[in-house]
């Protein structure tokens, strides 16, 4: 069980290396998402791991403890609404405006396991398969590492492809094989990972057509999430969209972005 203080010491240093937010009766969770790595570090047991890290510099081991502690959750087709407006308005729009270059670039600025880049791919391959001959620019990033090396494998479990995948997806794309089903090659290629923390100075220098940061927001405060967005801003082209978790809004946050009206959902637009 972890002490006021030993808490306190976690969820300042998550916050220093992700920005994320961790609330105070997440304790449990806590140790048990740290329970295997302090057994593999042959530290006793929590306490005394702590007191280890109170003591060093080690920064690897500490990045490693806030990766642990992020929230990766995510599914496939995440947020039906969501994917029927990409489908249904912002693919057509994008289609009309870049029909000239035939370029298309987008980035998933949160992108966990990869399931998120990987539905949307899968959607331009099953209704838009043009485009995929066009000039693509696919950005998915993330802080954990962990999840990044996960999403580049793109092996998921029985129960990853359960939720939100359709059937003949999954026989279409992917492969059962040693207990995984992996993602094919033809849906993979267009991926580009890479680590990237949204707290810091973006080593990015490309402007998206569509850029999702969904479903991270949340975990950080207002002033930060005010930051965030003004990071991203530049990232995102004069007549691009941004897209937010379904539970994410910009009201009360002082950001460079405006709904965008003719949707019949929340997406943003640079302001
Ligand atoms: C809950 S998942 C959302 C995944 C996906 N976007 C979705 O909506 O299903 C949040 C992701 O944000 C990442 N994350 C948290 N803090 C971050 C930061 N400072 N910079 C970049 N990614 C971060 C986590 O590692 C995690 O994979």
């Amino acid at each position: 069980m972890l002490t006021e203080e030993q808490l306190t010491y976690i969820i300042e240093l998550v916050k220093e290396y992700t920005g994320n937010i961790i609330e105070r009766n997440k304790s449990y969770v806590i140790e048990n998402k740290l329970q295997e790595y302090v057994e593999r570090l042959t530290f006793d047991n929590l306490s005394e791991f702590i007191e280890y890290l109170k003591s060093t510099d080690a920064s690897d081991i500490k990045k490693d403890i806030a990766d642990i502690l992020t929230v990766n959750e995510t599914h496939f087709f995440r947020d039906e609404t969501i994917f029927n407006c990409i489908e249904e308005y912002i693919i057509p729009q994008l289609i009309k405006q870049n029909s000239k270059t035939k370029k298309l670039s987008i980035w998933s600025a949160a992108c966990s396991s990869g399931q998120e880049i990987y539905s949307l791919i899968i959607l331009l391959k099953e209704k838009f398969p043009d485009i995929l001959t066009w000039d693509l620019s696919i950005l998915a990033t993330d802080f954990s590492q962990r999840i990044i090396q996960n999403a580049k494998l793109a092996q998921y479990s029985e129960m990853d492809v359960s939720r939100g995948l359709l059937d003949n997806y999954l026989n279409r794309y992917f492969v059962f094989s040693n207990g995984h089903w992996i993602l094919q090659d033809e849906i993979k290629k267009y991926v580009n990972f890479k680590q990237l923390n949204l707290t810091e100075s973006l080593p990015i220098f490309e402007e998206f057509d569509l850029v999702l940061l969904r479903n991270v927001l949340i975990y950080f405060s207002v002033s930060d999430k005010e930051k965030i967005l003004h990071r991203v801003k530049p990232h995102v082209s004069k007549n691009g969209f941004l897209i937010l978790g379904s539970s994410e809004t910009l009201i009360n946050i002082n950001a460079p972005f405006v709904v965008d009206k003719l949707s019949n959902t929340h997406i943003y637009k640079p302001s």
